[in-house]
């Protein structure tokens, strides 16, 4: 029996951001519809070092395969020259139960499959019409959900903040070259979330930096940082200005991200409604109906997604004789 060994290099050559997005936006679809086989999330916290290991995975439908995926996010390692997120994503046959495929993809997946989710929740909560777009945290989310965005909107101008001022730098330097739109640093989170259309906050803050006083009509968020009980980044009381709240996985919101604060803090409760994305991408839910209306997602990864992007990183790499085989 042999196992396909898929390198980064190889995996970033052969999977992009569009067939991320049409590939999420069907898992979320069969979510909706009952037919994702999806465990509970693992979570190893490591605080002193500011590090965690999340394992998620799902098995969709009748699919030949099933998928494990180990994220890691480690925050201090751009210190070090290092990416924060890594890990790898396994590929089991459904009918042996037998390793069909590793993927080492140090995190790229995991970024790809999560931009693809901001850019899902954007493409039936934004209005259609986008002159800015803001983003807290410049870091690998802050790239990819924009560059996911500008797949399903057009805008004109990027304005950024984040709390380390040489990220922030090369950030507005390299977005332009890479979306073709214009990027300007900021000098506060409230001028980003005044001054935008559509705001995506991505990082791994533990105190919330997003206030209820600056959100406007017509504004959607994406909060996709948040994926930890402890981490948030809009206050509570931003949850209760929405006029549409949306989630991936409201089980999961419910025990992190922003809508488990919410939940604690008493701004919302669960019987609030709170549509999930597979009701969107599945169309019982219309999404945003009016360009006056505010727009909330709180994403906190799912394991569908993992499976998701982890066939079709193994089905690419099978069609063009990527990575080696292993004996087993
Ligand atoms: N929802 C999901 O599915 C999902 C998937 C991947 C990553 N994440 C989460 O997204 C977050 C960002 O991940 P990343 O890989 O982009 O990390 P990253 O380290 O590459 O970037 C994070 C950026 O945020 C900045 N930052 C930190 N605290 C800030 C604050 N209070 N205000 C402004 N800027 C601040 C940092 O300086 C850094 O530039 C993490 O919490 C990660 O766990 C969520």
């Amino acid at each position: 029996m042999e196992m396909l060994v898929v390198g980064e290099a190889d995996i970033r050559r052969s999977v992009d951001l569009e067939e991320a997005i049409s590939t999420v936006e069907e898992g979320f679809t069969h979510l909706a519809a009952g037919e994702v086989n999806l465990p509970p999330v693992m979570s190893l916290e490591l605080p002193e070092r500011r590090g965690e290991l999340h394992v998620k995975g799902a098995h969709i439908a009748d699919a030949s395969s099933f998928v494990v995926k180990l994220a890691t996010g480690f925050y201090d390692n751009p210190l070090i020259g290092l990416p924060s997120g890594g890990g790898m994503m396994l590929v089991f046959s459904a009918r042996t139960g037998f390793p069909e495929a590793l993927l080492l993809d140090n995190g790229y997946l995991t970024d790809l499959r999560t931009a693809a989710a901001g850019a899902i929740a954007a493409k039936y909560l934004a209005k259609q019409e986008l002159s800015t777009v803001g983003v807290v945290g410049a870091g690998a989310q802050g790239r990819y959900q924009v560059m996911a965005l500008a797949k399903v909107r057009r805008f004109e101008k990027l304005l950024a903040y984040d709390i380390d001022r040489e990220r922030l730098e090369r950030y507005v330097k390299e977005m332009p070259e890479t979306i073709g739109v214009n990027c300007q640093a900021v000098e506060s989170v409230q001028k980003v979330v005044t001054e935008s259309d559509l705001l995506v906050t991505a990082t791994p803050a533990t105190e919330p930096y997003v206030r209820a006083r600056w959100v406007h009509p017509g504004l959607h968020i994406t909060a996709m940082g948040s994926d930890s009980p402890d981490k948030q980044e809009l206050a509570s009381e931003v949850l209760a200005r929405a006029d549409l709240l949306v989630c991936d996985l409201r089980v999961q919101c419910f025990e992190r991200g922003e809508l488990h604060h919410g939940l604690r803090e008493g701004t919302i409760a669960e019987e609030d409604e709170i549509v999930e994305l597979g009701e969107l991408t599945s169309g019982r839910h219309p999404g945003r109906t009016d360009d006056s209306q505010v727009t909330i997602c709180d994403l906190t990864g799912v394991g569908v997604q993992d499976a998701g992007i982890a066939t079709l990183a193994y089905e690419k790499a099978l069609q063009s004789g990527l990575g080696s085989s292993l004996e087993l």
